[in-house]
């Protein structure tokens, strides 16, 4: 039975019908689930100025107050985790036990960052001169608005929002259109827990996405935009949001995680932590590992195992029993997948498991370890977004680190070894901004996530989670 759901929209507080609608595919079956209000410009801006009047009351709460409202929603949240995986997995594809995982991750930051608002501390500074005195203080930045990805419909948008309303701020998010069902599933919770009108608002389109997006980044009401995505509509936007209004920006965009196995790792060890990184929502998370360097020496050993151990993921819908990789979220997915797999084939990379489409419906990819990958291969260059594990052999640690290094992006990177020293130095030596060693999973809410280079700007989670939601004032008493 298919999970209960909201389809229309949520704007100060209302929800929003409209005439024309969009239709919501299951990825498994490309079956419609729903249809959800596609709505423009003119209902953007009623819920940007749905915000603008929700700002200053939400803002004056004590962070005591707004903690005991955002633990009402993060407790409701953990009270329909079932029926919030079954969502996240019919309109994402994500198998059932890992949407369940995204649930919970996405409600820890609910949690988390009510309660850190809590310290939002600002400082005293010793004056330079005898007759003043020198405070900062800490005030939320006002109107935020986000624009969110389908391959985490739930944890990408509570990462924004979680740390906006913590801090004060008020709220509007565009979700993707693949997967809006369960940003009004959010907003219902958030209506049951009380959160006050206009302070969580979620507008649904499909065609006029740019026009959304416009209003978002230009808006002068709004005064913080976060996105999550590619880096290509990263940079139009951010670069929108500067040249507009001046506003401040969070980007969290595209990755191509290197995972690097030094020939002193315990092999069983990289091949799961390999799997846990590269297979995460079937190769669909930015931070997945994109590609295995793997030091010669053990580079055969490595890739028997990998291949053993990937060929056994189990593939289907992501309702049925024991489902590890489900379907890719849409043709052209599964199409940019299949042409970059077929491109490194013809370029001499080998496919010891997979390498082509699954027979469990037209959005499946077999899971694939490739060999004899080479760094010119656009898998080596780009995001696959796809569960394709191609291994590129290295010889010494230097070379390592300049393949790591040699590509725009830096979002994360993963390494296997037991020397601790290699670790700290690799750790330091490669350009991204999350560095995970031996261990496939880092995410969770008290984290600093975010890329340096083409990877974004600004951090999600963690103290600097919130940090991007609040303006610091110097305030100087004179005359003393
Ligand atoms: C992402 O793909 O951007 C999010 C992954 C995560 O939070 O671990």
């Amino acid at each position: 039975m298919s999970p209960t759901f909201r389809s229309d929209a949520y704007i100060d507080g209302k929800w929003r019908a409209s005439a024309k609608r969009f239709d919501v595919f299951n990825p498994a079956n490309q079956e419609v689930i729903a249809h959800v209000p596609d709505f423009g410009a003119a209902e953007t801006e009623e819920a940007v100025a749905a915000a603008h009047r929700a700002f200053p009351a939400w803002a004056a709460k004590a962070a005591k107050e707004r903690a005991a409202i955002m633990r009402a929603w993060f407790d409701l949240m953990m009270g329909d985790l079932d029926r919030l995986a079954r969502l996240i997995s019919l309109e994402g594809g994500k198998p059932i036990a890992e949407a369940k995982g995204e649930a919970a991750y996405g409600a820890s930051f609910v949690e988390w960052f009510g309660e850190e608002a809590k310290r939002a501390y600002g400082r005293t500074i010793p004056s330079t001169t005898a007759t003043r005195r020198y405070v900062t203080i800490r005030q939320p930045i006002g109107v935020s608005a986000a624009i969110t990805p389908w391959n985490f419909p739930l944890a990408m948008i509570t990462r924004k929002a979680a740390p906006a309303l913590a801090a004060g701020c008020t709220f509007v998010v565009k979700p993707p259109s693949q997967t809006p069902l369960t940003a009004l599933a959010l907003a219902e919770l958030a209506e049951k827990a009380g959160i006050p009108a206009g302070v969580f608002n979620v507008v649904t389109t499909h065609d006029h996405t740019a026009d959304v997006g416009k209003v978002l980044c230009e808006s002068p009401l709004v005064r913080k935009f976060s996105f999550t995505g590619s880096t290509g509509i990263g940079k139009k936007l951010g670069a929108a949001c500067v040249a507009s209004t001046v506003k401040k920006v969070s980007l969290e965009l595209g990755g191509n995680a290197p995972l690097l196995v030094f020939a002193d790792a315990d092999l069983d060890l990289a091949v799961k932590g390999a799997i846990a990184s590269k297979f995460r929502n079937a190769g669909q998370t930015c931070v997945c590992a994109n590609r295995i360097l793997v030091e010669d020496s053990v580079y055969d050993a490595f890739s028997t195992k990998m291949t053993e151990a990937v060929a056994k993921l189990k593939v289907g819908p992501g309702d049925s029993d024991g489902v590890e990789i489900g379907p890719l979220i849409d043709q052209t997915a599964i199409e940019k997948v299949e042409q970059m797999v077929g491109e490194a084939l013809a370029s001499g990379a080998v496919a010891l498991t997979g390498g082509k489409k699954h027979a469990a419906g037209a959005q499946f990819f077999t899971p694939t370890v490739l060999a004899n990958v080479t760094r010119e291969m656009r898998v080596n260059q780009e995001e696959i977004f796809g569960p394709v594990a191609p291994l590129i052999r290295f010889k010494d640690e230097d070379e390592a680190v300049a393949i790591a290094n040699d590509t725009p992006f830096g979002l994360a990177a993963y390494l296997f070894t037991k020397d601790v020293n290699r670790a700290w130095r690799v750790a330091e030596r490669i350009e991204a901004g999350m560095v995970s060693i031996n261990d496939g999973i880092f995410s969770n809410e008290v984290i600093p996530f975010g890329g340096v280079k083409e990877s974004g700007l600004g951090r999600e989670g963690g103290v600097e989670g919130l940090d991007e939601y609040l303006e610091t004032k110097f305030v100087n008493f004179g005359g003393f």
